[in-house]
């Protein structure tokens, strides 16, 4: 189904061999029913003309951010305003530079500090400058901002080396455009629609010194799966992650915060608060940090070495006793006795539902690609799951959640 239809893309060129390929982008795009509206960097009109795009697109091509053509409006900030999505397809190195630092020198660099709007990028450049720290560096910058890569493909590039660097083909992008319109007009219908969800993941990373901490074995898979699947039910998702082991969501739509320890989790957690519907605590969150995290490395001294270590704020405790509006959802990983540590926690912490696990059966807990559990209220027992993905668990546990929130609100 074609879901490009009525929507407004900025499309960014910028210089590379590959901008000749922004023309047969153009054309799909346009051709499916969108308004795209080119931004042209000016090594981009080395590679290919301004007029070519304006044909293509049936829109007028913007390039100087000081040419402004109508009194009546600021381009660079009416354009990021009108964008349901801002694609940057070839985009160099020096554009992916530009966007991580900030810098705004051109109508491309200057609208992108605008843009509110989701940004999809499609990088183009020799497989060795791909490769260079600064822009991996640069690429990750920009990646845990909540920018999608639209990652090149293995394949012959223009100056002879064979490897990633190569633009991936118009054709794929659209396809890539497509679904991810097709995700946002499903989740707009979806019952978890206009809500605020924030999700914690993986395990808190609490300093000894600059090269020791004191972590544990969540590996982030449960709180990435909420996330996941709290977007396809329509939320507006923020996922606060600490130390993970898997790849988080690559969801333009999912707005990433990392974090390292409790102390700073809690600080994304508790200033997000007041905007937040519901409330899901999958991370493995430390109950105790080093009393003093030394600025040096400690070096070996005596036969014994004693940690003091003093107890961190408990995130879902602190809110779960102020909440007003906000569905609150607590995670108890236990070895043994879990219904009744999991009940304790969801009365101590004033917490609507809790997912229990025991972590030491085969299939769950931590680190597995499934997961065994029991979800509580105060009135009892919930729900029941046998072994599951936890894709699978995650949308059960959403779907409680929509549920109970619908029927409180009404
Ligand atoms: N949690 C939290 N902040 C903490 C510790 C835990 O928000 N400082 C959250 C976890 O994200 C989880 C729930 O509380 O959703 C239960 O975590 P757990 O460590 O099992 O609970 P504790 O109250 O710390 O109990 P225990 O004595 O078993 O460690």
């Amino acid at each position: 189904m074609n879901h490009i239809y009525g929507k407004t893309i900025i499309l960014g060129v910028t210089g590379g061999i590959a901008a000749y390929k922004a023309a047969a982008l153009t054309s799909k795009l346009t051709q499916k029913g969108a308004k795209v509206h080119v931004i042209m960097t000016a090594s981009a009109k080395e590679f290919i003309t301004e007029l070519t795009l304006q044909s293509l697109s049936k829109q007028r091509v913007y390039s100087d951010t000081f040419q402004e053509r109508d009194p009546a409006e600021i381009s660079h900030i009416d354009l990021a305003d009108s964008a349901d999505l801002v694609l940057i397809a070839p985009a160099t190195a020096n554009i992916l530079a530009k966007m991580a630092v900030g810098i705004g020198d051109d109508m491309l660099s200057t609208t992108m500090l605008a843009v509110t709007a989701p940004v999809m990028v499609a990088p183009a450049m020799n497989v060795h400058m791909y490769q260079h720290p600064a822009v991996r560096t640069n690429m990750q910058t920009l990646a845990s901002r909540g920018v999608h890569f639209i990652e090149p493909g293995e394949g012959l590039l223009a100056c002879g080396y064979v490897g990633k660097g190569r633009m991936e083909e118009p054709e794929t992008i659209v396809a890539v455009v497509n679904e991810f319109f097709a995700g946002r007009d499903m989740a707009a219908q979806g019952p978890l629609a206009g809500k605020r969800v924030m999700v914690t993941a993986g395990g808190t990373v609490e300093r000894i010194d600059p090269v020791r901490y004191i972590s544990n074995d969540s590996s982030g898979k449960m709180g990435f799966a909420l996330a996941r699947a709290a977007r396809a039910m329509g939320a507006e998702v923020t996922l606060i992650a600490a130390r993970t082991d898997v790849a988080p969501p690559q969801d333009p739509q999912i707005d990433l915060v990392r974090v390292e320890s409790a102390a700073d989790m809690y600080a994304a957690v508790s200033s997000r608060w007041s905007d937040c519907d519901l409330l899901i605590g999958a991370a493995a969150v430390a109950d105790y940090r080093p009393r003093i995290s030394a600025e040096t490395k400690i070096k070996k001294s005596g036969d014994t070495l004693t940690l003091e270590l003093v107890k961190t704020t408990d995130i879902l405790d602190t809110l779960g006793k102020i909440k007003e509006k906000q569905f609150v959802i607590g995670f108890a990983a236990e070895t043994g006795n879990a219904e009744l540590y999991a009940k304790d926690k969801l009365v101590r912490k004033n917490l609507d539902l809790i997912v229990a696990n025991d972590v030491g059966q085969e299939g769950a807990g931590f680190g597995t690609e499934t997961n065994i559990v029991s979800i509580y209220s105060s009135e009892g027992l919930v729900l029941d799951l046998p072994l599951s993905s936890k894709d699978e668990v995650a949308r059960r546990i959403l779907q409680l959640a929509a549920e109970r929130m619908a029927g409180a609100a009404v």
